[in-house]
């Protein structure tokens, strides 16, 4: 029995010399295993006498007991030991030098887009949208620009089949917005347009805004304000003037492109009028009680006197050395 009793001391120094889980493991099973002296100690109590057993049976437990004490004390250092090992490892050197992170930047396009979309909302205007894919009659039927029309020449327009074309500008827009909503109506829609056309100042995708506004009784005059005034917040110059020159759109009587202040002359960024009452008539609205203006903004344009630039196809040819210097 004190051969036992001795266990519980030899386990305690053999667990204190393991460095690992599996060593400790080795060691266990040499004490309570299956063929340790504890398991042995068991089989011999079939020999004793019945006064003899428990006592036998209360050291066993008893030593069971202390070697799974060690074996659980020396399992905590062990475990403690990893962590730290572990946390050591994986601690953060804070001299090291830092790593660069690239932050993405918005296009210049889509800054010029926000901006115009946040200056109309401030006038009043609402925001809508129509699909880049469309079909003939919104694109030029519905805007007075009937089939043989010489108007259509105009549009350098890429044809998906017969009946669809990429939009050549953002007005068949205008179209669908009087189609599901009744006057008054005040809206802007900024979006890509596409045309057969490439050069410097060209490109087969670009970017109009087009705005309508009807009501009983707004005006050119209201017409020439409103877009002014956004020209004036858009380039934060309260200094800056437009004129009208008359023109011809099939969707607009009377027309007139518009020209902007801009170096001591005019420059050119858009085209407006009142919105013909042909167009109104295709979208049941009654001319008697109703009328309104549309002008169309080229995006491009303003972003290129806005940032100073002569070529817009960096715009389009995804380099970063020029897209980065337009963060904000
Ligand atoms: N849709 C015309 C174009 O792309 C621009 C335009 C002119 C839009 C006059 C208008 C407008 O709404 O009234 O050339």
């Amino acid at each position: 029995m004190e051969d036992l009793r001795q266990l519980i001391n030899a386990s305690k120094l053999d667990f204190a010399s393991c460095n690992s889980l599996t060593e400790l493991d080795n060691v266990k099973s040499k004490y309570i295993g299956k063929n340790g002296p504890i398991a042995e100690a068991m089989k011999s109590m079939s020999g004793l006498s019945n006064e003899e057993k428990p006592k036998l049976g209360a050291i066993i437990n008893e030593v069971k007991k202390g070697i799974e004490a060690a074996l659980s004390h020396q399992k905590k250092i062990i475990q403690e030991d990893i962590l730290n090992k572990k946390l050591n490892d994986e601690s953060v050197d804070v001299t090291l030098p830092g790593i660069k992170r690239n932050s993405g930047s918005l296009h210049p396009i889509s800054l010029t887009m926000r901006r115009i979309e946040t200056i109309f909302h401030s006038i009043g205007f609402d925001l809508a949208s129509g699909p880049e894919i469309e079909d003939d009659y919104h694109n030029f039927t519905a805007l007075n620009i009937p089939e043989s029309h010489p108007a259509r020449a105009m549009h350098d327009t890429f044809y998906i089949d017969k009946n669809h074309v990429l939009r050549t500008h953002t007005s068949p827009v205008q179209v669908r917005y009087m189609k599901k909503n009744k006057p008054p109506l005040r809206i802007i829609s900024p979006g890509r347009v596409y045309r057969v056309d490439s050069d410097a100042t060209h490109s087969p995708m670009f970017h109009q805004v087009e705005g309508l506004w009807i009501d009983d009784s707004v005006n050119f005059a209201n017409l020439k304000n409103v877009v002014q005034e956004f020209l004036q917040q858009f380039f934060e110059d309260d200094s800056l003037t437009i004129r009208f020159r008359p023109s011809f759109f099939p969707f607009t009587e009377p027309s007139a492109e518009i020209d902007m202040s801009w170096n001591d002359g005019w420059l050119e960024i858009g085209g407006c009028g009142m919105v013909h009452p042909e167009v109104l008539n295709q979208v049941n609205i009654d001319t008697e009680s109703f009328q309104g203006f549309a002008f169309g903004l080229g995006v491009e344009r303003l972003t290129m006197l806005k940032f100073g630039l002569n070529d817009l196809r960096p715009f389009f040819t995804h380099d970063l050395r020029f897209l980065q210097q337009f963060k904000v």
